[in-house]
């Protein structure tokens, strides 16, 4: 059996798996918690949540057609599964959603459709070169999560009902490509243009110079990340932290794919309930990380259920570890 392993050529080695099982396993079942919570709990999962787990989807989808049956069968059916199972799940939840809110839903129910978050088949690194010297002090010249949604919003073409995409106002076009914002503004002024992308809009940002801007911005997240594990990876920063993962990653930069930052984000997972919370830290009303997120809306507030699991936190996360998986088939 060993003489086989070996006489085997090296090309036709880890199909749908990674130099690493270990991790591909812990990624795994860190997964299957969370999509079974879904399952569970999928009343409790507004909008917002509800993108990241389609975000995983999508990534699961791309694992899979990446992985050869016959070579890795048991990985295979299992992540087959799981797929299975999320599938009907989101149908479910989108079903149920609909229902709530159908307004906001029919605003953003792209994100639900096919061809949407379609995970990167090439590969690209951040450059530190493009860190901003300094952060803009007027933030008002940075997205607001009420205006960053109004843009996507007019991108899909569903503001007013409009039903035309792709249109990106004047003052859309000045936020979204501003330079020197931060935080949640940075992380949203990529997602408008990863919107545009999947969108398939034509204009050059969406097209030629994707590139470039998704460089930008990377460049800018991957600096914050690196000073949030820097100085431990404090609770209220962690939902930030997995976003711009999850982002980032989408748009191919896969040097946010460290093994060490996935198993940080496992080790925040409640092993039993499968979600992400900020227990162990005092839950204030005045929680800093939530008044910055949500500032305005209540449907995109952070919704907390089974008393401690907060929804978007879960949501980024599951969007982050399926990027991991996915990025172990090109390992
Ligand atoms: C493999 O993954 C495990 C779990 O993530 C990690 O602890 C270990 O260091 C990894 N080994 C290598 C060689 O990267
Ligand atoms: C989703 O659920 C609806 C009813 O709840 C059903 O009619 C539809 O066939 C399902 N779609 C898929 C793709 O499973
Ligand atoms: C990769 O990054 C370079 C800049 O470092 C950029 O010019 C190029 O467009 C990027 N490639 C992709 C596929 O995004």
């Amino acid at each position: 059996m060993r003489l086989l392993l070996y006489l085997v050529p090296l090309a036709l080695l880890t199909p749908c798996t990674t130099s690493n099982e270990t991790a591909l396993r812990s990624a795994l079942s860190a997964i299957w918690k969370a999509v079974l919570l879904l399952k569970k709990e999928y009343e409790e999962f507004n909008l917002d949540g509800m993108a990241g787990y389609k975000i995983l989807l999508e990534q699961i989808k791309g694992t899979l057609e990446r992985c050869d049956t016959k070579k890795a069968p048991y990985i295979y059916i299992l992540i087959k599964r799981l797929k299975n199972v999320l599938k009907d799940t989101l149908n479910k939840t989108s079903y149920f959603t609909k229902q709530r809110d159908p307004e906001y839903f029919e605003e953003f129910q792209d994100f639900f459709g096919d061809q949407f978050w379609t995970p990167p088949t090439s590969w690209n690194q951040t450059t530190p070169g493009l860190v901003y010297r300094q952060s803009l002090s007027d933030t008002s010249l940075c997205f607001t999560e009420q205006f960053s949604d109004e843009c996507i919003s007019s991108l899909l073409g569903n503001l007013h009902k409009n039903k035309e995409p792709c249109v990106v106002t004047a003052p859309c076009w000045k936020k979204m490509k501003k330079k020197g914002c931060t935080g949640y503004s940075l992380s949203h002024q990529l997602l408008s243009f990863i919107v545009g992308r999947m969108k398939r809009c034509r204009s050059d940002p969406f097209v030629k110079d994707f590139g470039y801007y998704t460089n930008v911005f990377c460049s800018n997240m991957m600096k914050i990340n690196l000073d949030i594990e820097h100085i431990g990876y404090p609770l209220h920063q962690q939902d930030l932290f997995m976003e711009n993962i999850m982002l980032c990653g989408l748009c191919g930069y896969s040097d946010f794919y460290k093994l060490e930052w996935m198993n940080k984000i496992i080790s925040w997972q409640d092993p039993i309930l499968g979600c992400f919370s900020d227990a162990g830290h005092e839950l204030d009303s005045e929680n800093a990380a939530n008044e910055n997120h949500f500032p305005k809306r209540v449907k995109r507030r952070e919704r907390m259920f089974l008393d401690v699991c907060l929804s978007h936190k879960t949501a980024v996360a599951v969007g982050a570890l399926g990027g991991f998986l996915y990025s172990f088939t090109f390992m």
